[in-house]
């Protein structure tokens, strides 16, 4: 065996309960609260604009194609996460069944999504925020509300969000189950009253013609556009998930309440992502949705319910701060599982004895995420969190089907219906969605990868702790 596809062993790290001695009290409602709460944030608040920009009201189908993908990797997820229940999530899978380069790759590339998805969710923010300090009179000036490429100098609320919450997870805040059930309620509020209020000025007009750019075509500019391209934008909205399948020895009856709790928040999420873009889309010409930085209060204000409008930036200001804690969190995890296996230098996720949080990591991935946030522009930074996303789905999808086959007896928590079509539906979505996505997040992405596999070759082969054995 060579150091590209050594393995570690499934029984040692099936015996590696990250959550050892925790007791079984989460029923299926909770799961599916911790999935929305996880899921819901920037991709419907704010990228619903921009993605009817790609492909008009046809964006309403990307939901759907989005959701199936995200659907059938969620299922591949929570049988690994209940068969292999150690920290690392896609990474630690890809360790045990496809090898240390692919689960190098794959970590390299998590790194990547947890950090730029940190920075995308902060712009969405700073949208909303932006319209709601307009509101009060207190405008700030468009130099401070965008970076040099979308003619501003710096996104100044967004940075102040990203270091904001590294801040608070320094000092070791947690979700909390009762705060995440709170604003659970508050987004989808938010969401359902905005469905109510636009609905009523549905014109089907509107949706006339339904794709105006196709299913996926290229403009003059070279700009790829049409339902695939949204989707593969869209995407974005649906992840989070992993949240679930993380808590999956503290369910109660895991078979039944993880499967719920994901075929559950995928469906509402999907339905509801559908609806608000129906009602959106019909209320005002979709152009005018895609130019705006808070789409959805800018169709209530359109639609002269200013209250409403306000209404849902406070929604989007109070709860999307939570989805940047969640994968802020998650990043400064693979940080530390890297570090565990000696792939990464240990010093990176030393855990500082009076917070009990790994502050160095917390700090730098702060200040990165909030250069990213202050510089980029959203669909740049979405899409680039998308491709990390997308590859570590498709590793997820593939350690699936290679497990059914090396290990068909280990016993199974959960089972995922329909492997063999789920998995191949998974792997193949995602791939469809990666060669949707435009072609310079592709490059930068495999750039990322270059440096990753740099330092890998560099450094990781040998430091690696199976290196030794
Ligand atoms: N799904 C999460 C969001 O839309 C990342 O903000």
């Amino acid at each position: 065996m060579t150091f590209w596809n050594r393995r570690k062993s499934l029984d040692a790290l099936a015996g590696q309960h990250p959550h050892h001695g925790l007791h079984r009290t989460l029923g299926w409602p909770h799961l599916v609260a911790m999935g929305v709460g996880a899921i819901v944030g920037t991709g419907i608040y704010t990228l619903t604009g921009i993605g009817a920009g790609l492909a008009g009201p046809g964006v309403i189908l990307s939901f759907a194609i989005a959701g199936l993908v995200c659907a059938c990797a969620a299922l591949a997820y929570a049988e690994l996460a209940t068969l292999i229940p150690a920290a690392g999530s896609a990474y630690t899978y890809s360790y045990a069944v496809l090898g240390e380069g692919l689960a190098w790759i794959v970590g390299w590339s998590l790194i990547l999504e947890y950090t730029v998805v940190c920075s995308a969710v902060a712009v969405g923010w700073s949208g909303y925020m932006a319209g709601f300090l307009d509101w009060l009179g207190l405008p700030l000036s468009p130099a401070l509300l965008a970076g040099p490429h979308g003619g501003g100098i710096i996104n100044l609320p967004a940075v102040l969000i990203s270091l904001a919450v590294a801040g608070l997870l320094m000092l070791g805040t947690r979700e909390s189950a009762t705060v995440n059930f709170a604003l659970v309620l508050v987004k989808l509020a938010a969401l359902a009253l905005f469905i109510v209020l636009a609905l009523p000025a549905f014109d089907p007009d509107r949706f006339q013609p339904f794709m105006p750019y196709g299913f996926a075509s290229v403009d003059a500019e070279g700009v790829k556009r049409g339902v695939m391209p949204a989707a593969a934008l869209i995407f974005f909205a649906f992840y989070g998930f992993d949240a679930i399948s993380t808590a999956a020895e503290e369910a109660r009856d895991p078979g039944r309440d993880l499967k719920i709790g994901i075929i559950g928040s995928m469906l509402i999420c999907t339905l509801l992502y559908m609806l608000v873009a129906a009602a959106g889309l019909g209320a005002v010409p979709f152009a005018e949705m895609a130019a705006s930085s808070e789409p959805l209060a800018f169709v209530l204000k359109s639609l002269d319910h200013p209250l409403a409008a306000n209404l849902i930036a406070w929604a989007a200001i109070l709860a999307l701060p939570t989805v940047i804690l969640v994968f802020m969190y998650g990043q400064s995890r693979i940080f530390f599982v890297m570090g565990r296996d000696g792939l990464l230098p240990s010093a990176l996720a030393r855990i500082n004895s009076r917070t009990g949080t790994p502050t160095l990591v917390t700090g730098v991935t702060g200040v990165v995420v909030a250069v990213i946030a202050g510089l980029l522009p959203l669909k740049e930074i979405a899409e680039l969190a998308n491709a990390g996303t997308l590859v570590a789905f498709v590793a997820v999808g593939t350690c699936l089907l290679v497990l059914r086959r090396r290990e068909p007896a280990r016993p199974r928590l959960f089972r995922a219906p329909a492997a063999w079509l789920i998995g191949p539906l998974a792997i193949a979505g995602c791939l469809y969605l990666f060669v949707s996505l435009p072609t310079a997040t592709i490059v930068r992405f495999l750039i990322w990868n270059v440096v990753g596999l740099a330092v890998y070759l560099a450094y990781s082969a040998r430091a690696s702790h199976l290196n030794a054995r």
